[in-house]
């Protein structure tokens, strides 16, 4: 009788186990096809390249994420009238890589990665160079995008994807400080 129940036990708990993982398998093929393949990273310390990154990623569908300094920039740190202040200390000095807080979860599922930035001293700011060289590009499509006061894009794009060494670098685009969704969408239509 014993031996009954522990057969019968057994049994019951193969159907259910049987029965989780076709519930499993059958999960799976749909998540994996909503998850976005891709990602806008961005940079910003004072709300330009937020704005403008949210409206690409929403343009395209795309994941958001935000590129943090560990230590924040504050408005004294980003005053270039002064040759002292930090962004033009870093700016003077292509060694610099401020550190990162944080990193993009599965950057593998990402085909395309959207970088934006704020313009430099006509270049992506050096936090933006630590994260080209955080991770491997190898098969990603990478457009980088930036805001600026007045300057075009200029060699910022192919700088940072020189460092970065591998991946299928686009041309990327200019939006100056204030961007009208609708100019994301024409900018985005023409991807
Ligand atoms: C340190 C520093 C240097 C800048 N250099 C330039 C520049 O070379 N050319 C330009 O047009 N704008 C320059 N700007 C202006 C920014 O590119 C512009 O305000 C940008 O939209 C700021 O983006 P954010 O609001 O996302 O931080 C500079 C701003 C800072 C703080």
């Amino acid at each position: 009788m014993r031996k009954l129940l522990t057969a019968m036990l057994m049994a019951l708990m193969m159907v259910l186990t049987a029965c989780g993982n076709e519930a499993a398998k059958s999960e799976t093929p749909a998540a994996e096809a909503a998850k976005p393949t891709t990602l806008v990273a961005y940079f910003s310390c004072t709300g330009h390249t937020k704005t403008l990154a949210e409206n690409v990623a929403n343009e395209l569908n795309a994941d958001l994420f935000e590129i943090k300094a560990k230590v924040p920039y504050t408005a004294d740190d980003l005053d270039w009238h002064n040759e002292q202040s930090r962004s033009t200390v870093e700016m003077n000095d292509d060694s610099v890589r401020p550190e990162i807080d944080g990193k993009v979860d599965n950057f593998a599922q990402y085909d395309t990665v959207v970088i934006a930035y704020p313009i430099w001293w006509h270049q992506a700011p050096r936090i933006i160079d630590t994260f080209v060289e955080s991770y491997d590009w190898n098969g990603k499509t990478v457009i980088p995008i930036c805001t600026s006061g007045g300057s075009d894009i200029g060699t910022s794009g192919s700088y940072i994807a020189n460092l970065a060494k591998s991946g299928t670098w686009k041309e990327g685009h200019c939006f100056f400080a204030k961007t009208s969704p609708d100019e994301v969408k024409a900018w985005a239509t023409g991807l």
